[in-house]
């Protein structure tokens, strides 16, 4: 048989028809806009029924469906059961709302699909670009390396492997962990994020080497207690690394002193970390950037841009103060990924050399584009807006009688609890729990829930810009009526 008689007829996944694409695509935008629009008119959340639930089990398709009745699937079984977190009752852990901008950026990345390892084409520049914008924003030196992440965590994770690798005092790049005469320790306050902790375990650290501090009555680092515990560890031959500062715990929204813990890093040699997930975006308001005084001087920076900036997810920032230790900690020479002086594999300093993942999409399209759309300006706005309709909502819980208060209010974040006439903690923890279950449920509101001092606590994280003061008035009245309702039994 010769070569040609064995030729498969070559295939691709273009469109056989684009002008029909073309019009399902026109179909959609128009849908997803009057969904946007009309996000009000709808519950926060609803449980997904099992009609839907039955085709998230159904078999791998082997052969094409048309693109309109999967559309249509998409309509029917995934598009009414969102999280919820565009709407505009919706404050649960710290899901930020994201935009119709936002959305439209997402085509466009879409269809460029390109990947920001490195190379000399337009993606690199715009994420060069958006981190100079937004350590301008935040005021954090111009100097720093920097890359953008799938979120705080990712973002912990990066600022905490530069923290290692710069302060253990030996390289761990060769040696790992197993040649370090002396357990590398790090300190952050008992209210730190679950991936402070998760990122120190996958530095092969392990959880016994985070040194929980304990808070003061609004929940930030006793720095007293702090130069104790390193203190007590030099002298018993640990080496401590790193202290994390908080800049919005995601309890409370408590901000940690962190001008006295860049002082004491200072002073200890210790790497200064910030988680700022949400919180440090608060530093794009000059009215708020005192709040956060020292943030400016950490080591490295961790921050969300699907949370308080409301871009779509996914979309985190590290910010490192050490451009040199950042690269010496994730940089790797490999033959096949090799930077050239011009060409395609030419352009600035690879990404891909600053952080664990090779392939990443084109995230800093969706920044460059929400940020020059809406301005800086607005932003700042927002997040001022946010604060105050937290104030509101601490007013009104403070005015109600049958609420109480669990936690003052330093940013955006708000615990209270139905009280009425209840006095037992454990029906009073009942009783709020099912509070929250038949808000969520009925679809009118959905905070989330935490544990403050042993109190179980309603939370209401705002980082909506959806969000108006009638939406906190809303909650507050159906709290207490459920509340009387359920706590006067059946
Ligand atoms: C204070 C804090 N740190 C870290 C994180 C983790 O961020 P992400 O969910 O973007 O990974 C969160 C998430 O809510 C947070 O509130």
């Amino acid at each position: 048989m010769s070569a040609t008689t064995t030729l498969k007829l070559e295939q691709d996944l273009d469109p056989q028809d684009w002008s029909r694409l073309r019009t399902l695509g026109h179909r959609m935008m128009d849908d997803m806009f009057a969904y946007l629009e009309s996000i009000r008119e709808r519950p926060v959340w609803q449980p997904i029924p099992a009609s839907a639930l039955e085709t998230f089990a159904e078999p791998i398709p082997r052969h094409p469906q048309n693109p309109e009745s999967v559309y249509e699937q998409f309509r029917s079984t995934i598009l009414p059961f969102p999280t919820g977190n565009i709407h505009p009752r919706f404050w649960s852990w710290v899901s930020g709302t994201g935009t119709a901008g936002g959305m439209l950026a997402e085509l466009l990345s879409g269809a460029m699909n390109s990947s920001a390892h490195g190379g000399d084409h337009a993606a690199v520049y715009v994420e060069r670009q958006v981190l100079s914008w937004l350590k301008q924003a935040l005021g954090y030196p111009s100097e720093a390396s920097g890359l953008l992440v799938s979120g705080g965590s990712m973002a912990n994770f990066v600022g905490l492997a530069v923290a290692r690798n710069a302060k253990a005092g030996w390289n761990i790049k060769t040696e790992g962990l197993g040649n370090g005469s002396r357990p590398l320790t790090v300190y952050c306050s008992s209210e730190t994020h679950s991936s402070v902790v998760r990122a120190v375990e996958l530095l092969g650290l392990g959880s016994k080497a985070v040194r929980r501090i304990e808070v003061d009555g609004d929940f930030r680092i006793r720095v007293d207690h702090l130069r104790r515990a390193v203190a007590r560890d030099r002298e018993r031959g640990d080496r401590p690394i790193s202290v994390v500062g908080n800049a919005g715990t995601v309890n409370t929204g408590a901000i940690d002193d962190l001008a006295g813990l860049a002082d004491f890093c200072r002073e200890q040699s210790l790497w200064l970390h910030v988680d700022g997930a949400f919180g440090a975006i608060a530093a794009i308001s000059p009215k708020l950037r005192p709040l956060l005084g020292g943030m400016e001087r950490a080591d490295s920076l961790a921050f969300d841009l699907h949370k308080w900036m409301s871009m779509p997810y996914d979309v985190g920032c590290a910010l490192i103060r050490h451009p040199q230790h950042h690269h010496d900690t994730f940089a790797y020479g490999a033959a096949y990924l090799t930077a050239q002086t011009r060409g395609l594999s030419g352009g600035p300093e690879w990404f891909s050399q600053y952080g664990l993942e090779l392939s990443r999409g084109f995230r800093a399209l969706k920044v460059w584009f929400s940020l020059k759309a809406y301005g800086l300006k607005i932003y700042q706005d927002l997040v001022e807006q946010n604060v105050a309709q937290a104030q509101y909502l601490g007013e009104l819980v403070t005015n109600e009688r049958r609420l109480e208060l669990l936690a003052a209010i330093p940013l955006n974040v708000v615990c209270f609890r139905y009280r009425g006439s209840l006095d037992d903690e454990a029906t009073l923890k009942e009783v709020n729990q099912e509070i929250l279950l038949r808000l969520q449920e009925s679809g009118v509101a959905a905070p989330s829930a935490t544990v403050i001092g042993g109190r179980f606590a309603i939370r209401v994280a705002n980082v909506n810009h959806r969000s108006r003061r009638q939406d906190f008035e809303v909650l507050v009245r159906e709290v207490v009526r459920l509340g009387d309702q359920i706590s006067a039994g059946p």
